[in-house]
């Protein structure tokens, strides 16, 4: 059905193929949010609006002293400013005549075939099986010449709806934005809903947080320059009553890497207004006449399944509408050996092929060379911004390295931190220019270092030219691109002091325009991103990477609760997850269990493992390689919670055609003579038979799921578990 417009009642409804959004030319040529939720046909919802004399809420002029119109009680698709709604809005522009207000009404609508596009951020895209169609419904201020396109898509058969925002100065005039956000959703009663969000901080990533809505603004956000470690730009609002398996649940993620902010607002009269978008924290956008501003785009989804359902959307959606990467579909992705954990800047290149040549014996299939390897690199103080190869340490040269490692059947890859610089460095000693820096003030330092003004076609053009020839210099098969600060000191030299609220930004598109052209010239590498872990970790950076690294801490026990609040929106696809040396008292197999919730590797020194241990992580790799179908493919469950006092932690991932499904165990407690504990499938055919583990033992689906698979109870501590279940027949 996709896009409907009715001329008679002057609605609009977005149908996916269980959920409707409708939304009405409403009053004065406003346009008000009527519904949206699970599917409504052709029903008209426009009489759900009331209209009361509100006391304190003003009534727009054309309204002709109905003291019963109000913006501030309407629901909006897009709000107005200064127009009696006194709500958080969904704009902020100082007009050119120094006014603050838009008064936005319907001048138009468009539907058409297919997904719509951006032309500066990244944008989730239609695939050959999707049907997906666009609404355009531009909105105008008739004083000021504002004019604002609300863009959105529907993707019927994913059961996603997409929303973007342009704003176009036809004025003759420049004016400022202030406030510009991608998303206003305002839903008639919101007092029993919750906020789900995934606040977080470095080595602790994506946490869930549940709150009930209550009368003030819920903001999350950023304004650490990226999305952060501190928060996602991710969140649920659920039905008070929503649980893993059940109820109402609304998602929004933000495709954006930089600033942002959510905002939502539990009103006086109970309605709920969410905004999402950059983050207007220093943010002043100068357009001058007919320029264009976008807003990223926000990927929202329903659901009465609750957090797994909703989960489930948007990994089927990421997994293949968000990255063209050929890893994301046809190419399979390797078992890698990150050198970062096994020598830090301490190494050669005879250290890289001798851990190498041990990972080969572990079913190891590329190296990865981690930060060091370039300019003056010994410690964190110097080198950064310099990307051409230490000959001191490789000296037999990148090429005959990366040679090194193709000899032993494996591949290579390469890190970088291109947005960053060292002041000890060659890159700064020539252009001091380049970093961002308050004139007259020092410049915070963090890890010992500067960020490079990525919003300069210069910084940009030097970072694509330096990283493409060592890309082009050898063999190259995967890159691990990090960040590992925040940014301070907004400042670029280039533009004059009155644009300065504009750098946040368009660091983040000059960011975004070097990896562009990097990784489309070089569409063989396998990308994975990384900010000290996983504070970037947004569907802007997985637009360009297939994988992201999910945390720079590897302990096992505390992976468990990392994995579990990433997968509320990111598939186990995209999480890098590696075995370390941390985590003293874990078997290697538990640890290989956690590191195959996601991409699976090692980060460790493998020349110091025995022949035994590197049988053992032969075996897990073998496994990894044996399940992949199933992990990266397959429905993921969240078995238990980690958050809650339990003795042990389970997922499962189930094939689309549950034929097949693991179940993964880690004990993380022995309690002394304690209960027997089952851990409950789910997912399966509930009549089909399912073989445990290849041996005899077979249940029904019915069983696993109701009443569950035994846990043993007798074994060491941090056993792990997993259940290979095949189903044998119906
Ligand atoms: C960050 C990354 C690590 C490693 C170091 C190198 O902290 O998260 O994996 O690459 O940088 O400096």
């Amino acid at each position: 059905m996709g896009i409907v417009f009715n001329s008679t009642t002057k609605t609009i409804t977005l149908h996916t193929k269980n959920t409707s959004y409708q939304m009405k030319i409403g009053n004065l040529d406003y346009l008000l949010h009527l519904y949206y939720g699970p599917s409504i046909s052709d029903a008209d919802m426009s009489y759900q609006i009331m209209q009361y004399d509100r006391g304190f809420s003003g009534n727009p002029y054309e309204s002709r002293n109905a003291r019963t119109f109000s913006l501030d009680a309407q629901p909006q698709e897009f709000s107005t400013q200064q127009q009696g709604d006194f709500r958080t809005t969904s704009i902020e522009v100082v007009n050119s005549d120094g006014s603050y207000s838009f008064h936005g009404k319907v001048t138009g609508h468009q539907i058409t075939d297919g997904k719509y596009r951006l032309d500066t951020l990244p944008a989730t895209f239609q695939t050959e099986k999707d049907t997906a169609s666009t609404l355009e419904v531009t909105l105008l201020d008739a004083v000021s010449n504002v004019e604002v396109a609300l863009l959105y898509s529907v993707f019927e058969e994913a059961d996603i709806i997409t929303r973007a925002v342009r704003v176009k100065n036809l004025g003759s005039e420049a004016i400022h934005l202030k406030k510009i956000m991608s998303l206003c959703l305002d839903f008639l009663n919101g007092a029993d809903m919750d906020l789900v969000s995934l606040p977080g901080r470095y080595g602790q990533e994506r946490q869930v947080e549940r709150q009930h809505m209550t009368h003030h603004i819920h903001t999350i956000g950023s304004v650490r320059g990226s999305s952060s470690h501190q928060q996602n730009p991710f969140l649920i609002l659920c039905g008070r009553d929503a649980t893993e398996d059940y109820g109402r649940c609304y998602g929004f993620s933000l495709m954006y890497s930089g600033n942002f902010l959510a905002e939502a607002e539990l009103d006086q009269y109970d309605q709920l207004r969410l905004v999402m978008g950059i983050n207007p924290k220093q943010f002043v956008y100068e357009l001058k006449p007919q320029e264009v501003f976008e807003g990223p785009e926000v990927v929202m989804a329903f659901t009465e399944h609750g957090f797994t359902g909703l989960s489930h959307l948007y990994h089927d959606f990421y997994r293949t509408n968000l990255c063209a990467s050929k890893f994301v579909t046809e190419v399979q992705r390797p078992v890698l050996i990150n050198s970062w954990e096994a020598a830090f800047m301490d190494f050669d290149d005879v250290k890289l092929v001798n851990i190498a040549k041990a990972a080969k014996n572990m079913g190891v299939d590329l190296l990865v060379m981690d930060d060091g390897w370039f300019g003056k690199r010994d410690d964190d103080n110097s080198g950064l911004g310099d990307w051409y190869v230490n000959e001191d340490k490789i000296k037999c040269g990148l090429h005959r390295l990366v040679e090194q490692i193709n000899e032993l059947d494996m591949k290579f890859g390469i890190w970088f931190e291109p947005e960053m610089v060292s002041e000890d460095s060659n890159l700064y000693r020539t252009h001091p220019e380049w970093v961002m820096q308050i004139p007259g003030r020092h410049a915070v330092r963090s890890r010992n270092q500067l960020a490079l003004d990525m919003s300069r076609r210069d910084v940009q053009d030097y970072l694509i030219e330096s990283i493409n020839s060592i890309l082009d210099d050898a063999d190259i098969y995967y890159v691990k691109w990090d960040i590992n600060r925040s940014l301070a000191d907004i400042w670029s030299n280039e533009l004059p002091g009155e644009r300065q609220g504009e750098v946040y930004h368009r660091y983040i598109l000059g960011l975004y325009r070097v990896m562009d052209k990097i990784i489309k010239t070089h569409p063989d590498i396998l990308f994975e991103g990384c900010s000290g872990g996983g504070g970037r970790y947004d569907p802007g950076m997985l637009h360009y990477y297939p994988q992201y690294w999910v945390s720079d801490n590897n302990n096992p026990i505390d992976r468990l609760k990392l994995h579990y609040g990433t997968s509320f929106v990111y598939p186990t696809c995209t999480m890098g997850a590696h075995i370390s040396d941390s985590g003293k008292f874990i078997p290697l197999e538990t640890k290989a269990v956690v590191a195959m919730c996601g991409t699976f590797g090692y980060e460790l020194d493998a020349t110091h493992l025995n022949k035994k241990q590197q049988k053992i992580c032969r075996k897990q790799s073998n496994l990894f390689r044996k399940y992949y179908h199933i992990i990266f493919k397959g429905d993921y469950y969240r078995l238990t919670n980690p958050f809650e006092p339990g003795n042990m932690t389970a997922w499962q991932h189930v094939t689309k055609n549950k034929k097949e499904s693991l179940i993964s165990v880690v004990v993380t407690n022995l309690t002394c003579n304690g209960p027997q504990e089952y851990i409950r499938a789910k997912g399966l055919l509930p009549n089909a038979l399912y073989r445990v583990n290849g041996t005899e033992e077979v249940h029904s689906g019915a069983a696993l799921m109701n009443a569950g698979l035994p846990i043993p109870r007798e074994v060491p501590e941090y056993t792990s578990f997993q259940f290979h279940l095949t189903k044998t027949r119906e």
